[in-house]
């Protein structure tokens, strides 16, 4: 008997099966051939949420959650954040190593070019509603994408889903700008390709009229780090959206929008959004003890608090507590932070956290730093949407290059009705009827 292998008896039958184990999985295929009888389907796994399936192979981020490690492609998420630029690190993370100095040179000035916007997407944006949430634009803008490149559906070229990748990578910032500023009614700033691409974004966002815009160095540095700490987090709900709706080879624009749609949600991206709200609810550090037992009850989750990989602190808040410090040597503190704190303090003292495994996450910390840099909370999920566009996009680029995925298509335990008579209109009986 191979010695990587399970042995299932299956005590309906009596039969004995030996599958092979490889890297720590069994294939759910293998389990198929498990059946009472010839008419039996064969043996599935029921797992909502896919809380144990690993859905691919992936080469592009490592995370061990027990030990709070994270990793793109072998370099730790650590030392990324303290020697590169985010548009070193999404090199990094769509094409598995870092660039030379001239590839970077190169990366940058092609991202650069690509940063302005088709003056019809520009167009296709002022028609939204000026209280339209910035999220809500940007997801539509990517979309409408689609419509201003077609030959974006050309995904089997590689040269052509480059090309689509860059120009994705180069407006995010640009769209994100735009929806802030329509938001606000001010007019719309074009890119200025003498800048780096957070200083860019900065301008987009904030030039008023003055003839050239110069940005805080430490502002700069501090959005570029959030951005690579925010670029990629494996087979998270966005990215497994991106795998999902790219697997049935739709363009990366529409695949790409998707991921955003699923990224807006509270227990997703938009969670830096509730936890400014939460922070704000909460109002001072007094009021923590009382917020926490709330919790505790049931009512409501500590927003920012708790992961599905993570059972230990989140590699990214500690870096971005400290990148806090920085940003607010610059802008005076927000006193926000010392609500967090606290409700850090009293959280990870409390039974209820420690058992559970709940540590702060990336979006418990980032928040009020945006804040504190001027952001709107309705505008704290765009910012993750930016950079984490590189990590879709890799793990896009990686789904397509990968002979093992087809469409994604999960399987079901039907649980309704087995086959009824049709009951003419006249003889229907009236039924409260539930939506959903
Ligand atoms: N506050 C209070 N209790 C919590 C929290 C929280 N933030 N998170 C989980 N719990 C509790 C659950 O109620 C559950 O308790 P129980 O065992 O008594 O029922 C237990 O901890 C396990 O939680 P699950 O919901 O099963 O964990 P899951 O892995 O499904 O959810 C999630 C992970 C969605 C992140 C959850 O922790 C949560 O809702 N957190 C708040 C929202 C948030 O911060 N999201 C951002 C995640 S990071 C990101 O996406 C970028």
């Amino acid at each position: 008997m191979a010695h990587d292998s399970i042995v299932i008896t299956d005590n309906r039958t009596n039969q004995t099966y030996t599958l092979p184990v490889k890297q720590g999985t069994i294939r759910a295929m293998d389990l198929r051939q498990i059946k009472t009888g010839p008419d039996d389907f064969g043996l599935m796994t029921y797992d909502p949420a896919f809380m144990n399936t690993a859905s691919c192979r992936s080469s592009v981020t490592f995370i061990d959650g027990e030990r709070g490690i994270l990793r793109y492609r072998g370099y730790p998420i650590e030392v990324l954040a303290e020697h590169c630029t985010f548009l070193e690190v999404a090199y990094l993370l769509l094409f598995g190593e870092l660039p030379t100095e001239s590839e970077l040179k190169n990366w940058v000035h092609e991202i650069t070019h690509h940063t302005m916007l088709h003056e019809t997407t520009k167009k296709f944006m002022e028609g939204f509603r000026h209280e339209a949430h910035p999220m809500a634009m940007l997801v539509s803008t990517i979309a409408a994408l689609s419509t201003v490149y077609p030959q974006a559906r050309e995904i089997h070229d590689a040269e052509n889903r480059l090309l689509q990748i860059k120009r994705l990578i180069g407006k995010m910032p640009s769209i994100a700008a735009m929806s802030y500023r329509h938001s606000l009614g001010f007019p719309y700033v074009y890119p200025d390709n003498d800048l780096t691409y957070t200083e860019n974004f900065m301008n987009m966002l904030w030039k008023m009229v003055e003839p050239k815009y110069v940005a805080n160095p430490v502002l700069a540095r501090a959005l570029d780090i959030l951005f690579i700490l925010h670029a990629d987090h494996e087979q998270n709900c966005s990215a497994n959206v991106m795998r999902s709706v790219g697997s049935s080879q739709a363009d990366p624009y529409l695949s790409t929008a998707a991921a955003a749609a699923a990224l807006s949600g509270p227990l997703h991206g938009g969670a830096n959004e509730e936890v400014l709200k939460m922070l704000d609810e909460i109002g001072s550090k007094e009021n923590v003890p009382a917020y926490v037992k709330k919790v505790k009850e049931g009512h409501g989750k500590l927003m920012g608090f708790g992961h599905r990989v993570y059972k230990n602190y989140d590699p990214r808040a500690k870096i971005i507590k400290w990148t806090a410090e920085q940003v607010f040597e610059v802008t005076g503190r927000n006193r926000r932070l010392d609500i967090a704190l606290e409700l850090e303090r009293i959280a990870l003292e409390d039974e209820y956290f420690i058992q559970r495994k709940l540590y702060p996450n990336v979006d418990f910390y980032s928040g009020i730093i945006y804040q504190a840099m001027g952001f709107r909370p309705e505008m704290f999920t765009v910012l993750f949407a930016i950079p984490r566009t590189a990590g879709w996009l890799a793990q896009w680029q990686e789904l397509l290059n990968d002979s093992d995925q087809k469409i994604a298509r999960p399987r079901q335990i039907y649980t309704g009705h087995d086959v009824r008579e049709f009951v003419p209109m006249t003889k229907r009986a009236s039924m409260e009827v539930n939506a959903g």
